[in-house]
């Protein structure tokens, strides 16, 4: 599992490393305590934290200073705490923890490392299949060491899109809902993994063709953005235009479908009009 990209820019590859050695020992403990039973904390109704996920980012942080003390971290589970270094680790310990509190086996670490505001280094550790997801700015994107490139699908209704759900779904009630049952008529079909950062990593890899969500936190999208502009993805927002995190929506497709997709995806003229009161869409 430690290959290292085969066309690695010189200098990155330390920092790749430890964002690998910290994923694999997140996975340690994910796979050591798949299936049992958890504590589950509530950050919101449907927002859960388990132990792992506690443990998972203790670790990562523990592997990653013992090599780059005076680095930040942005974290789903602590507390920002900016020190003022050029170099950012944006991490998601354990992506998919609805998934993994209920035994549901499709989950994975998400790292990323910034530098200077700009994204450096991506890693995504599926445990499960042991599928290994690296990436280098400028050097492509890799799933156990092999090169991987998005697919060349350009048909909509030949296309698996995958998307995603907000955990505050319930207070902005319709988010997405609508999009969903206007895409799934007009594509292949859709999938909701329960794992942002897999999904990205799948366009990536060519396993699906499309991916659009409504908004995403910086550690689900961080690495998997990268990944998949890499492999050759274009990313957007709904809106088609550029985004770096997809904080206020994401697009990501393997460019042939793209248009299509953003066309399905604005809004109809009938509900412009009440999205625009509400915000919701
Ligand atoms: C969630 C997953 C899910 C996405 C949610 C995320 P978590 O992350 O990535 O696919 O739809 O928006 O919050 O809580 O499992 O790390
Ligand atoms: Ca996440
Ligand atoms: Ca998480």
């Amino acid at each position: 599992m430690k290959k290292k990209n085969p066309t690695s820019p010189p200098g990155w590859e330390p920092y790749l490393a430890a964002a690998i050695e910290a994923a694999q020992d997140a996975a340690g403990i994910q796979m050591e305590s798949l299936g049992r039973p958890h504590t589950i904390g509530y950050k919101g109704e449907t927002d859960l934290v388990t132990e792992v996920d506690r443990a998972s980012e203790s670790a990562i942080v523990e592997r990653i200073r013992a090599t780059f003390p005076s680095h930040d971290f942005l974290m789903e589970e602590s507390p920002f705490r900016p020190g003022g270094s050029p170099f950012l680790w944006i991490v998601d310990p354990l992506d998919g923890t609805t998934n993994y509190a209920h035994g549901f086996p499709h989950f994975c670490t998400s790292i990323a490392l910034w530098h200077n505001d700009r994204p450096a280094v991506g890693v995504v550790l599926d445990p499960v299949r042991n599928e290994l997801f690296t990436v280098l700015r400028g050097a492509g994107a890799f799933l156990n060491g092999n090169p991987i490139h998005v697919s060349r699908e350009d048909r909509l209704i030949r296309s698996l899109l995958a998307t995603g759900f907000p955990k505050n779904i319930r207070k902005v009630r319709n988010k997405n809902i609508r999009r969903f049952y206007r895409v799934i008529l007009r594509a292949r079909s859709v999938r909701r993994s329960g794992s942002a950062a897999l999904d990205l990593c799948y366009l990536a890899a060519g396993r699906i063709d499309g991916y659009w969500v409504a908004d995403l936190a910086p550690w689900d999208s961080a690495a998997g953005v990268l990944l998949a502009e890499e492999a050759g993805a274009r990313i957007t927002d709904l809106q088609g235009s550029p985004t770096v995190l997809g904080q206020d929506g994401i697009v990501a497709t393997n460019g042939r479908i793209h248009a299509a997709l953003l066309e399905i995806l604005a809004p109809r003229p009938s509900q412009r009009g009440r999205e625009k009161v509400k915000g919701k869409t």
